[in-house]
């Protein structure tokens, strides 16, 4: 037997999958790009249009369900988890990888019911490495199980981290002060790829010890947070509390102690919540 939401499941990888393919075609060619929140945070025509057929066909399918999704939030939409069976949506995570041809793009559907993640996908579009994890069954990377790093100690851990998409003198500051401070403790090395939900999938499959961000959304996190707590991770709130999916901040890491550490380290930037915008 599948579970209660195994149509939602295969449905989300065969949407994953077919997003993936239209984003590798699109990749190679030309964009029409334009800018949201400051001018490194940008959008395409193929963030809409993914984003348009995810939504459209899940809505056939499953016409009762809510959903959050990067581009329809942009466009005002209010990002609000309430009971009801909820697909949290990133049509292209990594967009500014993609203008640029950098080869680190993913399509991230996660859902969750009761306010608890159910399951979460999320493709790995020029690789096409699929990632899934379900709440109870494990985390899977092209049907490998996943495990994270046993890593406790900071001055033997591959950190990643994304910059977040303001660029204000003062978030500039400390963005590159908690990177500082991670290096003073002797990190290993400190990433930035360019794509939240890819580097969350490192993560899990033990090939960095941590990671922790400052201005991601909930669309970042969902289906990256089941697939990290699956794999054995723990994904917690900066302040060591906690995971808020709509707080716009997070540390992960392979064990409690590692991701403790880390949240110690940190200076909080502020960013506001997905759920006050
Ligand atoms: C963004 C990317 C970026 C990270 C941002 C995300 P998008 O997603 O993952 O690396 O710094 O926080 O919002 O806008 O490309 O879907």
């Amino acid at each position: 037997a599948g579970g209660p939401w195994e149509e939602c499941f295969e449905a989300a990888v065969q949407l994953a999958l077919r997003a993936g393919q239209i984003i590798r075609k699109a990749l190679s060619e030309e964009k029409r790009v334009s800018t949201k929140t400051s001018a490194a945070d940008l959008v395409t025509e193929t963030d809409h249009l993914v984003e348009g057929l995810i939504i459209s066909e899940l809505q056939k399918r499953f016409p009762s369900h809510r959903f959050i999704a990067e581009e329809s939030a942009a466009a005002g939409a209010k990002c609000v988890l309430t009971p009801s069976p909820t697909w949290i949506v990133d049509p292209i995570d990594g967009t500014c990888n993609f203008v640029h041809r950098f080869p680190t793009v993913a399509v991230s559907i996660g859902f969750a019911v009761n306010q608890e993640l159910e399951f979460g996908v999320i493709y790995h579009c020029t690789e096409e490495r699929l990632y899934t994890g379900r709440r109870g069954r494990g985390a899977f990377c092209n049907g490998q199980r996943l495990r994270v790093s046993g890593e406790t100690d900071i001055s033997k851990a591959l950190v990643l981290t994304e910059i977040g998409p303001k660029r204000d003198p003062a978030t500039l500051k400390l963005f590159l002060s908690n990177m500082e401070r991670l290096l003073h403790a002797k990190a290993h090395g400190v990433r930035v790829i360019g794509s939240s939900t890819l580097a969350l999938c490192h993560l899990a499959s033990g090939a960095a010890d941590a990671y922790y961000q400052f201005g991601l959304h909930c669309w970042d996190l969902a289906a990256a947070t089941v697939i990290i707590r699956e794999a054995g991770g723990i994904v917690m709130d900066t302040s060591g509390g906690p995971l808020d999916l709509m707080s716009c901040r997070v540390v992960a890491a392979g064990t409690r102690e590692m991701a403790t550490l880390i949240a110690q380290a940190l200076q909080t930037i502020n960013y506001g919540r997905d759920d006050e915008k």
